[in-house]
């Protein structure tokens, strides 16, 4: 132990103590993330190599023009954030969003409340409208939302995680556009995994995670801007007020100058590269099938078992699925059960739905028939258990 005269340090043998790092086993059924595909973990491995080395700005261009294939949009400004969803959720309303701009969120489930909590901390004019957890707006809805608010933003959740539903979104940009504001969508559990048209849709700004539908763990924010963002942003009277995250700065390095910002993740952008073109190999009208095909299974499965899902069939999302725990079940010890005894994860309900629902996420690369069987072989297996469990001790 290194003992330095006037600045000893502290205690560190216990350190010594431990092993080489090993992980378990796990198949993630959950919220996210998702397992990787194995092609993505070696790319991922591969030695890092400079972030302005000829290669790397090869690499970079490479990701942007598969980001803008998964999205479906020409976007010039379309690259992944260094961090995860939630950064690239911030880098829309860090960049779009001045003080005093009204925001109007549509908030019906978990991440609808954060778009709003950071809105606000940028000095927004949060105004919100609501639904409950499990259903989804209507043109006419949001068309009376915006004539009511003008607002400069409207921002809403294409696939909310929390919930299992997909919000249906045809006409809803060219409605934002009619009413003078920018659509801003996340695209967290839906990239990759939901049909999703950036262009065609008119959404302004669009932020992702790599975790889920793209098969890549998590650390990277794919982010996504229009041309009419672009304008407002460039009609800004101050700064961007948050350095990092400020899409200006980002494309002097993203862009033609290549001026250093700040330390790419280079091996993250190996693994997403990679993730992406296992997509594109695929089709992303393949992936999208894919996903439905294995979410049909599931929820006839489910229903089949007796089990009610939570989310009425036409908004249901097929990279995420909320079923509700059945009376006198124990939802949390379930769980935990299966992670324990099986390595399998599936998750609890978040706010209004903690308690009442699991999440079963069949997401990019676990998004397979036979995870479909597994996890329903499980649950007409084990479950019944946890019923009786509950009526004995009753
Ligand atoms: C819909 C949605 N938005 C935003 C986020 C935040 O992403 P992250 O946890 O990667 O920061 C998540 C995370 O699961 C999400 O599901």
């Amino acid at each position: 132990m290194a003992n330095l005269k006037n600045n000893q340090i502290v205690d560190d043998s216990h350190l010594f103590k431990c092993s080489v790092l090993s992980t378990p086993e796990r198949l993630l059924l959950g919220p996210g993330p998702s397992n990787a595909d194995p092609d993505v973990l070696k790319a991922l491995a591969r030695p890092p190599v400079g972030h302005l080395d000829p290669f790397y700005i090869d690499l970079m261009g490479e990701v942007q023009q598969l980001l803008r294939y998964a999205w479906q949009t020409n976007n010039r400004l379309t690259l992944p954030m260094s961090g995860t969803g939630s950064a690239a959720m911030e880098a829309t309303i860090a960049n779009s969003v001045e003080a005093g701009d009204t925001f109007l969120v549509a908030i019906k489930g978990y991440f609808g409340h954060r778009l709003a909590d950071m809105a606000e901390r940028y000095q927004a004019n949060v105004v919100s409208i609501e639904k409950p957890w499990g259903e989804a707006f209507s043109l006419e809805e949001i068309e009376a939302a915006l004539i009511k608010n003008k607002p400069a933003i409207f921002a809403m959740v294409h696939a909310e995680t929390s919930t299992g539903v997909c919000q249906p979104m045809e006409g809803i940009g060219e409605l934002c556009h009619k009413h003078n504001c920018l659509l801003l969508l996340d695209t967290v559990t839906s990239l990759g995994g939901v049909p999703l048209f950036i262009d065609k849709w008119n959404v302004d700004l669009a932020y992702s995670c790599s975790q889920k539908g793209l098969s890549c763990p998590p650390g990277l924010g794919p982010f996504t801007m229009s041309s009419l963002a672009e304008e407002k942003i460039s009609k800004r009277k101050g700064k961007v007020p948050n350095w990092y995250l400020d899409v200006s700065l980002l494309n002097k390095y993203w862009g033609s100058d290549r001026v250093y910002h700040h330390t790419a993740p280079v091996n993250m952008n190996f693994g997403i590269r990679e993730s992406l073109r296992l997509l594109s190999q695929e089709g992303l009208g393949a992936a999208w099938d894919r996903h439905r095909l294995n979410a049909e299974r599931l929820w006839s499965g489910l229903e089949r078992l007796g089990l009610e899902l939570h989310v009425e069939p036409d908004l249901r999302l097929p990279t995420l699925t909320t079923v509700r725990i059945p009376e006198g079940v124990d939802g949390k010890a379930f769980t935990l059960h299966l992670l324990e005894k099986y390595g399998i994860e599936i998750g609890g309900g978040l706010g209004s739905l903690a308690g009442k629902v699991w999440r079963i996420g069949l997401m990019g690369y676990n998004s397979k028939s036979e995870n479909v069987d597994r996890i329903l072989n499980l649950l007409e297996s084990e479950l019944p258990s946890f019923r009786q469990n509950v009526a004995f001790a009753a």
